[in-house]
């Protein structure tokens, strides 16, 4: 495995170049060994996860190999996006490994979607991966349900075979159906929240059967983790990203806009997205609420979308731009004359050259036009590199965290809104806020006839 290596290069945020509100850390100085160890005393539970053993995950996985086609993976929110983060790296859209199976996320609950997904699949040749920390959680468990009784209907009772679990060790309903059911379950560690689980079985089960070096992914978080510790923020990329990010919103540029220049990390800006909303969106004692608002975007696709916003809008945001050096063997246009000169100057050029050339013009014109970024490389896009990567975020929320003065670790607002939604659907221990609910919906309008705009659209 070649030598990897992440940069964050702070320079377009820095006043010199930005103007007094852009960058400088000195105000923080004092703090720096202090913010460390936000991620050492006491340890948050994901700093654990690079030393975990894998050995008896990969021993079951060995023997599913060439046995099943495609996996469906119920898990919303933490329990489901660091998969289709590992997926998007590292296996190409709608494709698999040899040997290994397809992926199919459902996270959300749209129906349209999982009545079709059912009917393409062959339930002898699908494994299920059902995730919930809780075991409890709406979504995940009503499809679980229904996936439950597809398998079922088709396979009869040896389906649970069929199944694989990723719960908590002791609590919730998925644990008990899982023992009374005899899945193959794998733990999900009771002080590693949703969102900071992608390394430990909740990313490591799929990344497993997808064929995606489990390993790997844990030597690059331990790698992470090491430089995380260093009081240094030239060293230390998650303490750098960290103040730069929280200094940029008390600068009033509370949008972080998340844009890489690799389709294999459209989906780490979803993942990041939600670790930095559900971690940092908080109410304060005493104080305004925190919050940057993450935003996900895609190098170059955005450039003809998301930039002309980025560059000419409100000055309410910083712009994080990830780039890979290594895109593999580049491929050339080839030659071209010059009787078009759309055509002419392209020829015998790579793609990825012209990738690196539209990042460049995305910097340029952001700093022209007064608007911060951040530019994070990554020397290539493999495992261990994508393992460093989500490590350094997690600790760049952890800091910011202290930073702020917020818990990064709760999600009091999510929480709100399942409570709600156990409601609806009848949940016992529930029903009573019902009530309450519709009340503060109807306000002062309870007919809803005033706060309504009605088109007919089924005639021409
Ligand atoms: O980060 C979190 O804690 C949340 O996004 C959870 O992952 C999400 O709500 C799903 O919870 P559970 O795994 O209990 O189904």
């Amino acid at each position: 495995m070649g030598e990897g290596k992440i940069s964050l290069d702070l320079r377009t945020s820095d006043r010199r170049l930005i103007g007094r509100s852009g960058l400088d850390f000195a105000q923080w100085r004092e703090s720096y060994p202090e913010l460390v160890t936000a991620l050492i005393g006491p340890a948050p539970g994901y700093a654990a996860l690079p030393d975990q053993q894998v050995s008896d995950l990969l021993h079951w996985v060995e023997p599913l190999k060439g046995g099943c086609d495609d996996l469906v993976l119920l898990g919303i929110g933490g329990s489901g996006l660091g998969a289709r983060m590992l997926n998007c790296a590292f296996i190409e859209p709608a494709s698999r490994k040899p040997g290994h199976p397809r992926l199919h996320v459902v996270d959300n609950v749209d129906p349209r979607r999982l009545r079709h997904l059912l009917g393409e699949l062959d339930p002898h040749r699908t494994l299920v991966n059902v995730i919930t920390k809780s075991g409890s959680t709406a979504e995940t468990m009503a499809s679980f349900a229904v996936v439950r009784g597809w398998l079922r209907e088709a396979l009869g009772k040896g389906y649970g075979e069929r199944v694989v679990a990723v719960t908590d060790p002791d609590l919730g309903d998925l644990r008990a159906l899982a023992t009374a059911e005899g899945y193959r379950t794998f733990d999900v560690p009771s002080d590693v929240g949703g969102r900071f689980s992608v390394l430990s079985p909740v990313g490591l089960v799929p990344a497993a059967l997808l064929g995606i070096d489990a390993r790997e992914l844990l030597a690059g978080a331990r790698a992470m983790r090491t430089a995380t510790g260093n009081p240094d923020w030239r060293k230390n990329p998650a303490l750098a990203l960290a103040l730069a990010l929280h200094q940029h919103h008390l600068a009033g540029r509370r949008i972080v806009s998340v844009m890489p220049y690799a389709d294999g990390l459209r989906d780490f800006a979803l993942w990041f997205a939600q670790l930095w909303a559900e971690s940092l969106g908080k109410r304060r004692r005493g104080t305004d609420p925190y919050g940057p608002t993450p935003q996900a975007a895609l190098g170059v696709t955005d450039q003809h979308s998301q930039l002309q916003l980025y560059v000419d809008g409100p000055k309410d945001k910083v712009v994080w731009l990830l780039e890979v050096t290594d895109t593999g063997d580049d491929v050339r246009v080839p030659p071209q004359t010059d009787e078009y000169s759309s055509l002419g100057y392209l020829g015998g050029r790579g793609l990825g050259e012209l990738l690196r050339a539209e990042l460049k013009g995305t910097v340029l014109a952001l700093l022209r036009a007064g608007t911060p970024s951040l530019v994070l490389t990554l020397t290539a896009l493999d495992e261990r590199s994508l393992g460093s990567l989500v490590y350094l975020c997690q600790a760049a929320v952890s800091i910011t965290g202290k930073l702020a003065v917020v818990n990064v670790y709760d999600q009091p607002g999510v929480e709100e809104g399942k409570r709600t939604t156990y409601a609806y659907m009848g949940r016992e221990g529930y029903i009573e806020r019902l009530a309450e609910d519709e009340l503060l919906l109807a306000g002062t309008d309870p007919d809803r006839r005033l706060h309504r705009a009605d088109a007919l659209v089924s005639e021409a």
